[in-house]
């Protein structure tokens, strides 16, 4: 029997290697770790660390590129938000470890997989239903379903039992989940939704309070809906999202505090820092304004609608998410040209956007004197737009105000 675990070297997952072994007679456990950008501090010396916690074999695979570009960037397409603000950073990266997490354990024979999400939690449904849509055929092990250890004295006192070295410490308050895209924090004092965050929370931007008093400007430059380069540079689709990154959170920009529905029926409190992706989703809306009819734009709207929540909950490999992503793209391939986003203590504002493709016309929308349009037509036109409501008030003589 062997069992791929998705693991992060964290206290949770180190305590799950020998309990694999214990509770499901003496698996070998192959350790997997996604790299998605969660940054250095979490991934130096894990090979090491899963082989001291019993595992046999630990297959670090580096999908920074591949989640950037073929995840990120699609569904900024879509213009997917959750909710009205969250920009979908944990639940992007689901599907990109998920492919990555089968396709180790299809390699190495494995029957089984495992991840250390909890049993209340949006997570295990995404990471399950990526894999019933790509490896069926997998057993999935979810420990926290399964054990009796509630806190993190069960687990540091069940490591300490087997005479497994943990770094992890008693007291750990937030539970954050790290990416290119973003880094949310749940749990601490942010379980009271009466609490105001403490400065401990976030980790990722500058306060916007203390952000500089001088606003900054980045240019970001899109070609057929593809971002091809940032301040007149040309940059890969990581890079690009780590500089934007770098440049919004010295301003602050892309804190949220939200209280969410989760798909299993409760609402939680997280915070959330996705200071590039704010930059880079105001960008490509403000491009669009400017190319999209009203039609086509209230159709891209309503793609992103369905889609934030095709993608909360985890149906990224199905049907319906594959036609959404097909019709954003069409739209997108429209979206040619530059924007310019100003940074000012927490805020993304759009100030500057041009494209070849533009419908917007000067000669047509000024206030000043034109000689494109004849204001008469007006006059038909509201007559026929309006003309069900004057037949309705002509049958309702009672409605109609006298
Ligand atoms: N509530 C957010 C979401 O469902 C963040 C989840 C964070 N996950 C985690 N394992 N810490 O997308
Ligand atoms: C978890 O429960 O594992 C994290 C939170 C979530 O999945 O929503």
């Amino acid at each position: 029997k062997k069992v791929v675990l998705a693991y992060s070297g964290g206290l949770d997952t180190s305590a799950i290697i020998p309990w694999l072994k214990e509770n499901y007679d003496g698996c070998e456990v192959i350790a997997f770790c996604a790299d998605v950008g969660q940054g250095e501090d979490e991934l130096t010396g894990i090979k090491e660390k899963a082989i001291a916690s019993g595992a046999s074999e630990c297959h670090v695979v580096d999908l920074k590129e591949e989640f950037v570009k073929d995840y990120i960037y699609p569904i900024i397409k879509t213009g997917a938000v959750y909710e009205g603000q969250y920009l979908l950073g944990t639940s992007m990266a689901r599907p990109v470890i998920a492919k990555a997490h089968v396709e180790v354990a299809l390699k190495v024979g494995a029957d089984a997989v495992c991840h250390g999400c909890t049993g209340k939690g949006n997570d295990q449904v995404r990471f399950e239903s990526c894999f019933a849509a790509l490896a069926p055929q997998l057993t999935v092990i979810a420990p926290w379903r399964e054990w009796d250890m509630v806190s993190r004295e069960d687990l540091l006192a069940y490591l300490a039992e087997r005479n497994i070295p943990c770094s992890a410490s008693l007291t750990k308050i937030y539970s954050r989940d790290a990416n290119a895209w973003h880094i949310s924090h749940e749990g601490g004092e942010l379980e009271d939704p009466w609490c105001e965050p403490s400065k401990e929370v976030w980790t990722m931007t500058v306060d916007p309070q203390d952000a500089p008093d001088e606003a900054g400007k980045v240019m970001l430059s899109f070609a057929q809906g593809e971002l091809v380069a940032v301040d007149e540079q040309p940059m890969s689709a990581y890079q690009a999202l780590m500089y934007l990154n770098d440049k919004a959170a010295a301003h602050g920009v892309g804190r949220i505090d939200i209280v969410e529905n989760r798909l299993v029926g409760m609402k939680s409190r997280g915070c959330y820092e996705t200071p590039g992706g704010t930059v880079l989703m105001a960008a490509y809306k403000g491009l669009e304004s400017l190319i999209l009819d009203k039609e086509s734009l209230k159709y891209r709207e309503s793609i992103g609608h369905e889609f934030s929540h095709v993608i909360y909950d985890g149906r990224w490999f199905t049907p319906l998410a594959k036609a959404q992503l097909a019709g954003a793209a069409t739209f997108a391939e429209q979206v040619t040209g530059d924007v310019v986003v100003k940074l000012y203590k927490g805020q993304a504002q759009v100030t500057q956007r041009r494209s070849p493709n533009s419908l917007y016309s000067e000669e047509f929308a000024t206030f000043g004197a034109d000689d494109v349009y004849d204001q008469k037509h007006a006059e038909g036109f509201i007559r026929l737009f309006s003309l069900s409501s004057r037949i309705t008030a002509l049958h309702q003589a009672d409605s109609v105000i006298k």
